[in-house]
Order: C-alpha cells, then sequence, then structure tokens
C-alpha cells in the first residue's frame, strides 16, 4: 500500500544541516500493525509525518498503491492525506469551540446531508463509548475522553492507514490501554493498517512488525527476538 524507498530528510538551520532520517526503506501494507520505538530525537515523529504526507522527502520516494507520490501537486496530496490516512498525535488537539459531534462533523469529507453526518458522528463516538459526551464542551472532557474522540475523528473518512504518535503519551495507564484496544479494535474491523510510535514496550510488543528508530535509521526487530 505504502512504500517508502531511500527516504531522506534534512532540516536546515542557518548554515547547519541536519541529516534526520537516512535512507529510509519501508513497506506498509493493508492490515498491518507496526509499533516504532526508539529514542527521542531519533526521527520517529518525522518518519510519521512522511508517512502522511505532510512532510516532503529531501531525497527519496514515496509510493501509495505503486504510484509515486507527487509533492507539488498540493491538490492530489490534499485528497490522498483526507481519503486515506488518519492521524492521531499524542495531545488531542481538537476544536474547543465546537462540541464533540461538530469535531467530527467538521473533519467529514462526504457529500452527504448535514443531518447524516450528524448520525455518523453520533455513532463513531458512540463506540468508543462516549454517547453522553457528544455535546458536551471540549473543556470539560478528561484527557482520556477527549483522546478518543480524536481517534474517532480520524477515522470519520475510513482511512487506510491510521498513524499514531504516541497516542498514550498524555495518559495514565488505565486510560492509555484502554486507548490501544480501541486502536487494536478498529484495526480488526475496518482492515486499516496501524502505525504506533511509542515509548511503552509494552505497546511496542504488540506489533506484528516492530521497527526501532535510531539516528535516522530504522532496525526490524524479528518476531521471536528477545532484544526489546
Ligand atoms: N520542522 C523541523 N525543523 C527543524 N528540525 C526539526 C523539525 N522537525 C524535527 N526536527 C529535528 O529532527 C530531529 C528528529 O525529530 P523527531 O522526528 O521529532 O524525533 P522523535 O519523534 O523520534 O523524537 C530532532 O532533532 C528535531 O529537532
Ligand atoms: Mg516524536
Amino acid at each position: 500500500m505504502f512504500s517508502i524507498r531511500n527516504l531522506s530528510k534534512e532540516f536546515k538551520q542557518g548554515n547547519q544541516i541536519q541529516k534526520v532520517l537516512k535512507g529510509i526503506d519501508l513497506e506498509v501494507n493493508k492490515g498491518d500493525l507496526i509499533t516504532i520505538m526508539g529514542p527521542s530525537g531519533g526521527g520517529k515523529s518525522t518518519l510519521l509525518y512522511s508517512l502522511a504526507l505532510l512532510s516532503e522527502p529531501t531525497s527519496g520516494e514515496i509510493f501509495f498503491q505503486n504510484k509515486k507520490v507527487d509533492f507539488q501537486n498540493e491538490k492530489t496530496l490534499e485528497g490522498l492525506r483526507r481519503n486515506n490516512i488518519g492521524l492521531i498525535f499524542q495531545n488531542p488537539n481538537l476544536i474547543s469551540s465546537l462540541t464533540p459531534v461538530e469535531n467530527l462533523v467538521i473533519v467529514m469529507n462526504s457529500k452527504e446531508g448535514h443531518k447524516e453526518k450528524v448520525r455518523k458522528a453520533e455513532e463513531l463516538l458512540k463506540m468508543v463509548g462516549l454517547s453522553d459526551k457528544k455535546k458536551a464542551s471540549i473543556s470539560s472532557l478528561s484527557g482520556g475522553e477527549a483522546q478518543r474522540v480524536a481517534i474517532v475523528r480520524a477515522l470519520v473518512n475510513k482511512p487506510s492507514i491510521l498513524l499514531c504518535d504516541e497516542p498514550t503519551g498524555a495518559l495514565d495507564s488505565e486510560n492509555g490501554s484502554n486507548v490501544i484496544n480501541i486502536l487494536l479494535n478498529i484495526r480488526e474491523e475496518t482492515q486499516c493498517a496501524l502505525v504506533i510510535v511509542t515509548h511503552d514496550e509494552n505497546i511496542g510488543r504488540l506489533g506484528e512488525r516492530r521497527l526501532y528508530l535510531r539516528d535516522g535509521v530504522i532496525d526490524e526487530i524479528k518476531r521471536d527476538s528477545k532484544v526489546i
């Protein structure tokens, strides 16, 4: 589905060039469950944003469904992102002046009427146990509740890949495992690929493929390895 070939990413700051990703090769196939661990500053978020087509590689290529992604064509790029990619961050980043339902409706790209969108939003909130919070103010939600809204917001357009950047990083362990269970169930139900960047070894171990990113280079940890 996604194929990253020899991808490098550099950031320029003044006269300094920092090489953050160094010739990464990575395939993500339908339904994959991939976890990415590694030290802070190793390039995990940068890699995730490359997969999200938000960050143009300095060199190398990204293919989506065997077609090379053209970063110069903003319109196509936007369509690819909207229709195929769901993103979840450490912080939910909800729009605080809108209700949970409205936060979902506003990112829906289907041509359905408003009523139908609201119905779908309510259904998604129900799926994560938030029916009674559908019209609550965002500031009244707990961290775990807000993150569950952010998860279903990432799902509204039925993405084929769900990219999560430390999705439990701001949660206590109970809310964290709740969020992970929801993500695993979603993958099961929708067959989307799930890529989770995490510092938590227990979550890292859940990966059917486990990647370790350090200094811009990936190591794939063999399934039976006892290293981590
Ligand atoms: N937009 C940017 N501009 C400049 N430097 C950046 C930018 N994004 C990331 N970096 C640098 O790239 C390195 C890797 O960052 P990141 O991908 O966020 O690592 P990780 O998620 O593994 O902690 C860091 O040194 C960071 O400062
Ligand atoms: Mg990061």
